[in-house]
């Protein structure tokens, strides 16, 4: 598809429920005791995904018009498979399964697609061997598949090498089914969407700092709740509205837990005009509109704490950064490498294509901004993320940019597309 140049957006957008809630409420309703209802649950790709695996683990679960509805089988009620969990582009999927999965009385094997195979499991594998599961990679060590034997476990104390939700949720989840307590430690907090969810919902979870402990031995129970938009799919928009002149763009209903808003503390850092308006809580996760003007930027350092707290949203501010006067260094961010593809590269070899002077460093970039993209053709190795940042860095650019695959969008955000074609066809 061709991305034209926009010259100011003036919106109000719905964002679509976020993904890494999404998951979750999948996950935590399945094994609770009764209903749950999640509305504005991410119909993505992924999360869908998340929904076909427990369907095949015996749980019933129903897409009704406003909501999806899960009918919770308890922490033991899980059936055995049929066939092999398919999870598709889905990290979250797989590694939170595997937590869970460890600690059931039976075998199963989990897999997904080329980029999952390619993608480190030994970060879980590792803890939750610990543990005392039994996890192992079919074809490659340490890759997906992976066969997983049902085993009785014990907690334990860990200190994660990487700050990863990912890797914290696997091991609380596993820590559900533990004989005894489960700490887990990280570097820099993650975000805290597990923590929160299974309090709420009664499970026995404490956090400390950046040490998260876990009893055994509560029930969960189903309830309803609506999933927040997804601050990684605002962050788009968000950049696109600061980039261009005279724009204004409103985003409804974000989740801004502290734990995933860095891309506003950065924006807002770089000099753009945002504001939060509306701020409220439901279910222990807040929530408000953001509303963002044309703004000038400038560069900044992106490093440390930050990182954990924007990770998915680097694509994006690393296009913002293109418009910023002076340097901006994006440092610290390794696990950039092993995403739904490595994104130090792709970031630096796609922006590079279309005018923009960055230089490729072992834990991040370096941008040198100020003057703006001027347009190319892209790849964007199926990634949704690189997908959609070079959409933005397209409707910023001063000739267009043509990005390759728009398909992988529907991973996080099914109706971008629609939103940017509006757009694009509202100005002519
Ligand atoms: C996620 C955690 C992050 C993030 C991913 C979603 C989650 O990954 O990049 O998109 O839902 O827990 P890591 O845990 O690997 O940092």
């Amino acid at each position: 598809m061709f991305i034209k140049p926009l010259h100011r957006v003036k919106e109000v957008i719905d964002i679509p429920g976020d993904k890494s809630i999404s998951h979750r409420g999948i996950i935590f309703s399945a094994i609770a005791q009764g209903e749950s209802q999640l509305y504005n649950f991410l119909t993505g790709e992924d999360c869908l995904r998340t929904i076909d695996c427990f369907q095949k683990l015996g749980v019933s679960i129903k897409m009704e018009k406003d909501f999806v509805k899960i009918r919770g089988v308890g922490l033991r009620g899980l059936k055995v498979p049929e066939e092999r969990l398919d999870v598709g582009n889905s990290g979250t999927t797989i590694r939170l399964m595997s937590g869970l999965l460890s600690g059931q009385n039976f075998d199963c094997e989990i897999t997904g697609d080329a980029s999952i195979q390619r993608r480190p499991m030994d970060r879980i594998i590792l803890p939750l061997k610990q543990m005392g599961a039994s996890i192992e990679g079919i074809e490659a060590e340490n890759l997906a598949p992976l066969r997983i034997k049902g085993k009785m476990l014990q907690g334990i104390s860990y200190d994660s090498p990487i700050a990863s939700a990912q890797v914290k949720s696997a091991i609380l989840l596993a820590g559900l089914y533990a004989q005894g307590e489960t700490r887990i430690r990280e570097p820099y907090l993650s975000r805290n969407h597990t923590e929160i969810m299974l309090k709420d919902m009664g499970a026995d979870i404490r956090e400390e700092g950046l040490q998260v402990i876990c009893r055994p031995g509560n029930v969960l129970y189903g309830k309803e709740r609506r999933v927040p938009g997804d601050i990684s799919s605002a962050a788009f928009f968000l950049v696109l509205g600061a980039i261009l002149g005279d724009s204004d763009i409103l985003l409804r209903n974000v989740g801004i837990n502290p734990t995933r808003t860095g891309s506003l503390d950065v924006l807002m850092e770089m000099g753009g005009q945002i504001r939060i308006l509306n701020v409220r809580e439901e279910c222990g996760e807040r929530i408000g509109d953001i509303r963002v003007k044309g703004s000038t930027l400038k560069g900044i350092e992106i490093g440390g704490a930050l990182i954990p707290r924007l990770i998915d949203e680097i694509p994006v501010l690393a296009v913002a950064a293109a418009f910023a006067e002076g340097t901006t260094v994006i440092k610290d961010a390794q696990e950039l490498k092993v995403k739904e593809s490595n994104r130090i590269d792709a970031l630096v070899t796609e922006l590079k294509k279309i005018g923009v002077d960055i230089e490729q460093k072992e834990d991040g970039m370096v941008i040198r901004g100020g003057k703006g993209i001027k347009g190319g053709k892209i790849n964007s190795y199926g990634d949704h993320r690189i997908a959609m940042a070079m959409t933005i860095a397209g409707l910023g650019s001063e000739e267009g940019v043509e990005v390759d695959t728009l398909e992988c969008a529907a991973v996080s955000f099914p109706y971008f597309y629609d939103i940017i074609e509006r757009m694009m066809n509202h100005e002519q």
